[in-house]
């Protein structure tokens, strides 16, 4: 671990003087509900939007005046979460769209629906995941949990980019784990191979490739205005999964965070070491160029 840091000087000093300058201008825990940064004007896309993390993650962008985009495998709940979301914040403009993200077909769908109906896009985050699903490999032939929390994602952001450069500052938020330190990478995963399906092995490499892929869009986007980075939400339970949205909110909307990009943010909001193996550049470029190609071809 210390050797891997060494390895990488450069990152590890400008990483360490990011936290210092992002903690000094924090001053203590950061505060949803104190920062003030309104979003009239704005239009976001967050994924798996109807429960969990992700609702709390729209509900606060529907306060800030936003046009939200829910985008929900479930018509039913995702209009269940529509409805609420509107009554609690007294936005209307909050809609849902419907996207299964293991399907690639449908993020296709999804992204076309959205670049025909949607003049800009100022913030992506891509929330939706599944954790500890069994052996099943989808219509494209990739393993179900890597479509869902990684390939689908990727396709998705990569197909939204256009539209995010227009809109430009725009941000995409990528919701990771710390259990991608638990993570490995092998490509052949992707499709179901070598895989170990318990102890949410399959879900910790997934959360593995977000951060190194995430990191990779940022070096691609330097120059471009649109932000890119992942957090770790903390370990949070059903009935608290409003404290696993501000890591998330914090990286979309706090001034800070303005031009900040290729990170990853700790439940705190403050600046984390992901794993090294996320801090590995070649093997970022690696994945990224393997990911297009499977996305691509499928
Ligand atoms: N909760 C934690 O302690 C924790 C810890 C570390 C990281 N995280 C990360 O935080 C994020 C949110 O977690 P959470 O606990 O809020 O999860 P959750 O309550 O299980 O919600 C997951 C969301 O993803 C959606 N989803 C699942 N498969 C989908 C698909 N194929 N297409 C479209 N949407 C799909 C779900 O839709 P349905 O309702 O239709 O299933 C749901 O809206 C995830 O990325 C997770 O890995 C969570």
């Amino acid at each position: 671990m210390f050797w891997n840091i060494l390895c990488h000087p450069i990152w590890v000093i400008s990483t360490a003087v990011l936290a210092i300058v992002v903690r000094i201008q924090r001053k203590g825990s950061w505060d949803p509900l104190a920062c003030t940064v309104r979003l009239k004007g704005k239009t976001v896309i967050v994924t798996g939007a109807n429960t969990g993390i992700g609702k709390f993650i729209a509900m606060d962008f529907a306060r800030r005046g936003a046009r939200v985009i829910l985008a929900c495998r479930s018509e039913s709940r995702g209009t269940a979460a529509l409805e609420e979301i509107k009554k609690k914040t007294g936005n209307s403009d909050v809609h849902l769209r419907i996207v299964d993200l293991s399907s690639l077909g449908s993020v296709r769908e999804f992204a076309k629906g959205i670049l025909e109906e949607e003049k800009a896009l100022h913030i992506l985050v891509n929330n939706a995941a599944v954790s500890g699903l069994p052996r099943q490999i989808t219509k494209d032939g990739l393993d179900a949990s890597f479509a869902t929390n990684h390939l689908g994602p990727f396709l998705l952001t990569n197909l939204l980019l256009d539209l995010l450069k227009c809109s430009a500052p725009s941000r995409i938020v990528t919701v990771s784990s710390m259990n991608h330190k638990k993570g490995e990478v092998d490509f052949s995963h992707f499709h179901g191979e070598n895989l170990t399906y318990h102890m949410d092995m399959v879900y910790n490499h997934t959360k593995l490739h977000n951060i190194i892929c995430t990191n990779e869009l940022a070096r691609r986007l330097q120059g471009t205005g649109v932000t890119a980075n992942s957090v770790h939400p903390g370990v949070v339970m059903t009935e608290t999964p409003e404290e696993g949205a501000v890591s998330s909110i914090y990286c979309a909307v706090a001034e800070e965070m303005e031009g900040i990009t290729g990170k990853y943010f700790d439940s705190d909001c403050s600046l984390g070491l992901p794993a090294p193996l996320a801090r590995d550049t070649a093997l970022a470029v690696k994945d990224f160029e393997m990911c297009e190609r499977v996305t691509s071809k499928l």
